[in-house]
């Protein structure tokens, strides 16, 4: 049986870090780059995540984190509770944009998805799913609309990843209705999730970006695996195809014909 309280917290954690993102929007704050100079991180993203790991280490002691930006630990077994933080997803919307952004939040037990938590402030939408008790957008169940096929409905990836033929996402953009990229893997999730496009396909994604999205598919009979059908871990970021089970299929046969 999951624990609630440990529902409740996670929410006034979430709407807090929301409130924290928008009061941002009043200041200066500062930018740096990573990997590349298009790959931003703010002030915000280590704030947050320093924040909600100091939260994660006082109220469940013993729990450990994965987490994008380094405050989390070093994980390399999957034993017990792990937490994944990715604490803004769509970094360069929320300085570009200010919107099309979010938080999320996963939690696993021993490498098997428990919970997943997808929050986007501007909107004030929490899409999150517990795995046996449901999914939930903003606390309704959701009802997700019907796609029965690729054809019907929209793929969601990257621009630069279509541009160049990743895993043949021309040929499943062609099959598709139409394909669109928002920018923010947590929107992505989220469409897809709603039945609003059919498929998520990304050549790699990291940990921190694919395990809360994963948590929720798995509390709804979704989909979400690497390219080649084999289970995803929390333990490496892969390639990752999300879909209900019967666009999975087709999509992967697309990919790996
Ligand atoms: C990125 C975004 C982007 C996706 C990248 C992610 P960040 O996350 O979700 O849409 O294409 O793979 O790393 O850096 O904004 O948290
Ligand atoms: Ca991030
Ligand atoms: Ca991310």
């Amino acid at each position: 049986m999951f624990d609630y309280q440990l529902h409740h917290i996670v929410v006034t954690w979430l709407r807090y870090a929301g409130d924290i993102i928008k009061n941002s929007f009043e200041r200066d704050i500062w930018i740096d780059t990573k990997e590349s100079d298009r790959d931003l991180v703010t002030e915000m993203d280590r704030f947050l995540e320093k924040d909600l790991v100091q939260r994660i280490r006082s109220g469940f002691p013993g729990h450990r984190i994965i987490s994008e930006e380094g405050f989390g630990d070093t994980v390399r077994d999957t034993k017990g509770f792990i937490w994944t933080i990715d604490p803004i997803d769509g970094t360069m919307n929320y300085v570009k944009q200010r919107e099309n952004f979010g938080t999320r939040i996963g939690l696993f037990y021993n490498g098997n998805p428990i919970a997943g938590y997808l929050y986007t402030p501007m909107d004030d939408k929490l899409i999150y799913g517990i795995v046996g008790e449901g999914v939930f957008v903003n606390e309704r169940r959701l009802k997700p609309m019907d796609v029965s096929h690729l054809k019907d409905s929209i793929l969601l990836t990257s621009n630069e990843y279509l541009l160049r033929n990743d895993l043949n996402l021309q040929e499943i953009h062609a099959a598709a209705f139409s394909s669109r990229a928002t920018g923010a893997s947590i929107l992505k999730f989220m469409q897809v999730i709603e039945g609003k496009a059919a498929t998520f396909v990304m050549p790699h994604s990291h940990v921190w970006d694919f395990a809360a999205g994963w948590a929720i598919c798995e509390a709804l009979g979704m989909k979400c695996t690497q390219s080649d059908g084999s289970p995803l871990s929390i333990l490496q970021g892969s390639s990752l195809v999300v879909a209900n089970p019967t666009v999975h299929q087709e999509v992967l046969e697309i990919i790996n014909q």
